[in-house]
């Protein structure tokens, strides 16, 4: 592909350095994501331009204005530090006319909401836990077809804010503390799911209409103690340390055939079902029996060349420069569906 000028949008915190050398190792492990495009993405020709936003859309506009990007790579989760915000930076570029990119506003919208999304992907039959949602302000009153053990969430946050070993609860006085947990030191309104024992299980799907499905890739912790539940608490998936300690890994999913194969039909029906565009990560669960369990589609999901995504791209031979410049094709693909 010929080369193209790219503005990149980022947090500005995370704007990278030109090097990740003599940074701690948590310091670079938060980096790697913005460090890793960047990189991969000049190293392949593109002339990139990082930007750091997050209160004002002015700079976007001046970049757009002065740079005429043929496409914006989106690299922001979140704008004004709201999660759900990234979706509007989204129709903000569409209104500029301008191809990003990732998951279009619609998809971002419909998936982003843990319990709209489930709704949507059990309307057609495919399993996704039990769940009741508890809004702010409101009693704690636990349906009694909900039965234990739950876990109680964000309706909305990602990245596990709110998530930990305590999330889990076996009784109603527990159920009502960890969502006035939610409500108090999270600020949302909480969501409780009936807690699938067993594997963690992720499918990374790419593109806008036709669709590719990486191999499965599993969430593992080798130092687990004995009858600690598997939870991506947000230490699992951000303490370089603590992952190190509990022996915390991702890797291929040894699965037997029909099982794998069911799971990439589901996922590329979630896919559509959500209206997801781009690239994103769709998590599942898998009980003992043998049942798998939609948990969450995560559209934009993490991109480091050493995570889920990339790594399982790379078992079905897509290199990681390959992958960045399928997402961007994607992009600029996008835009023309979009103004057809
Ligand atoms: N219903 C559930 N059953 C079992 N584990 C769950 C369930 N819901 C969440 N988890 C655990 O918590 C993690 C984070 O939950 P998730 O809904 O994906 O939130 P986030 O958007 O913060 O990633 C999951 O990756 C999984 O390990
Ligand atoms: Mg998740």
């Amino acid at each position: 592909m010929k080369p193209l000028r790219i503005l990149a949008l980022m947090h500005p915190e995370l704007v990278p350095p030109d090097s990740l050398k003599g940074m701690t190792p948590q310091a670079a492990y938060e980096a790697k994501t913005e460090y890793d495009v960047v990189r991969t993405l000049r190293s392949i020709g593109h002339d990139v331009h990082p930007l750091g936003v997050q209160y004002e859309l002015f700079p976007i506009r001046d970049a757009i204005d002065q740079l005429k990007p043929h496409i914006v790579f989106n690299l922001l989760e979140e704008f004004h530090g709201e999660v759900l915000f990234d979706q509007n930076v989204v129709s903000f570029l569409e209104l500029l006319h301008t191809p990003y990119t990732g998951c279009n506003p619609r998809g971002m919208i419909i998936s982003r909401g843990k319990a709209l999304s489930k709704k949507l992907v059990a309307y057609h039959r495919i399993g996704v836990p039990d769940f009741a949602v508890f809004p702010m302000g409101r009693k704690v009153r636990r349906p009694p077809r909900l039965k234990f053990p739950l876990i109680v969430k964000s309706l909305i946050e990602h990245a596990s804010v709110g998530i930990a070993r305590a999330s889990v609860v076996d009784s109603d006085e527990k159920l009502a503390d960890r969502v006035q947990f939610i409500h108090e030191r999270v600020g949302t309104d909480a969501i409780a799911e009936q807690f699938i024992e067993g594997r963690e299980l992720y499918v990374s799907v790419l593109g806008n209409d036709r669709l590719a499905v990486f191999p499965t890739w599993e969430l593992v912790a080798e130092k687990r103690a004995e009858g600690e539940p598997l939870i991506a608490t947000a230490k699992v998936k951000h303490d370089v340390e603590y992952q190190l300690r509990h022996g915390i890994d991702t890797r291929a999913a040894d699965l037997p055939d029909d099982l794998a194969a069911k799971l990439v039909h589901s996922a590329k029906r979630i896919y559509k079902i959500l209206e997801l565009t781009g690239y994103a990560r769709l998590d599942f669960r898998l009980d003992s029996a043998g049942q798998f369990f939609f948990l969450e589609a995560n559209p934009n999901p993490e991109i480091a060349e050493r995570e889920e995504f990339a790594a399982s791209a790379r078992a079905a031979g897509v290199s990681y420069a390959d992958l960045l410049q399928r997402i961007v094709s994607l992009g600029l693909r996008q835009q023309r569906l979009t103004e057809s």
